[in-house]
Order: C-alpha cells, then structure tokens, then sequence
C-alpha cells in the first residue's frame, strides 16, 4: 500500500506538469483580430498568386522578379500598389541598384477582398511594416482602373 502512495505522490506531479505543458491555442487566435486575419488569409492568396515568382520570403529572382522588401511600392502609397496587382507591369524596375526585366501579369481576377488580404500580408510580412490595406481601398482603385 505504502508502495502505492509512494508511487502515485511520484507521478502526480509529472501529470500536473504535463498537463501544463500541453499546448495553448495561440494568443492570435484568442484575440482574433480582424488585422491577423487579413493577413493570415493574405498569405494563403500571396502563396497561390505571388510565391511563385517574388518567393516565399520575398526575395524575388534576381534580373527577373524584383523583391518585396521595403521597396517604394510596396511600402509607397496603396494606390500604387493596388494598381501594381490590378493591372500588372512589364518593362523594367530598378530596385537598390538592381534591374528586373520580366512581366507581372494582371491579377484583376482576385476579388477586392483578396487583394486587401495579400496587399495586407505583403506590408506586414518579410520585414515590411506598414498600414493595412482595405477592400474599400481597393474597390475605389479598381473603380479608377477600369
Ligand atoms: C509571373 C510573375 C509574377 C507574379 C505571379 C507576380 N508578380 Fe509582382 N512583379 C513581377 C515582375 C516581373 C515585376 C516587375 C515588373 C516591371 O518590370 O514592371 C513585379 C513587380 C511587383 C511589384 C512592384 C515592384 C516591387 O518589387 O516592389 C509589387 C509590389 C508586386 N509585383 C507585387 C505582387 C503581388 C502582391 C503579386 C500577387 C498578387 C504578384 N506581384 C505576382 C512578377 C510577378
């Protein structure tokens, strides 16, 4: 019997202690504020319409596909920017010294919401820090691009 005790005052702590360790949800879900969950979206939309030619760090290819790291686009005015994914580009950017020739199609297929999200995630994401962007801003963009 004395065993018995013996044992179980030796392993309660251990499950008491394994208990704490279990997982909590995460602090951003319990907050669940609407700016993570733009930009958790926003990665989802970047990882389908953007990763493949700016990367998944942002980094672009070099000559080809220019970064997304604190350029003047990406942290510029967000007119510049929703136009950028709206109508795409061609030619030739020149970023810190570096050229980029290659052509960004069009992503006007993307709904306001997910432009709002991917924009979102790209200014907050890769060391960006900027304002979030808005499917009212983009609605207004779109309206003038048209
Ligand atoms: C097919 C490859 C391709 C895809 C897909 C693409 N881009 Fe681009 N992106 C480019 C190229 C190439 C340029 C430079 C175009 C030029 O020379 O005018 C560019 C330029 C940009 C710029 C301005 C320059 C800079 O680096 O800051 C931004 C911002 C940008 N892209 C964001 C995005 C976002 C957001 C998406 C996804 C919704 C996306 N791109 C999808 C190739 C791509």
């Amino acid at each position: 019997m004395t065993k018995v005790i013996f044992v179980a005052c030796l392993f309660f702590p251990v499950l008491l202690f394994a208990q704490a360790k279990k997982p909590q949800p995460k602090a951003r879900a319990k907050t669940g504020s609407l700016t993570t969950v733009s930009i958790d979206r926003g990665k989802t939309v970047y990882s389908q319409f953007c990763l493949s030619c700016h990367q998944a760090d942002g980094s672009g290819v070099p000559n080809m596909n220019p970064p997304l790291i604190k350029t003047k686009w990406v942290l510029g005015p967000k007119t510049v920017l929703i136009q950028q994914v709206l109508k795409g580009s061609q030619g030739k950017v020149e970023i810190d010294g570096d050229t980029f020739h290659n052509t960004m199609p069009a992503q006007a297929q993307l709904t306001d919401q997910q432009i709002a999200d991917v924009l979102s995630f790209v200014r907050n994401s890769f060391g960006n820090k900027a304002s979030m962007v808005t499917p009212a801003e983009v609605k207004v963009v779109r309206a003038k691009t048209k």
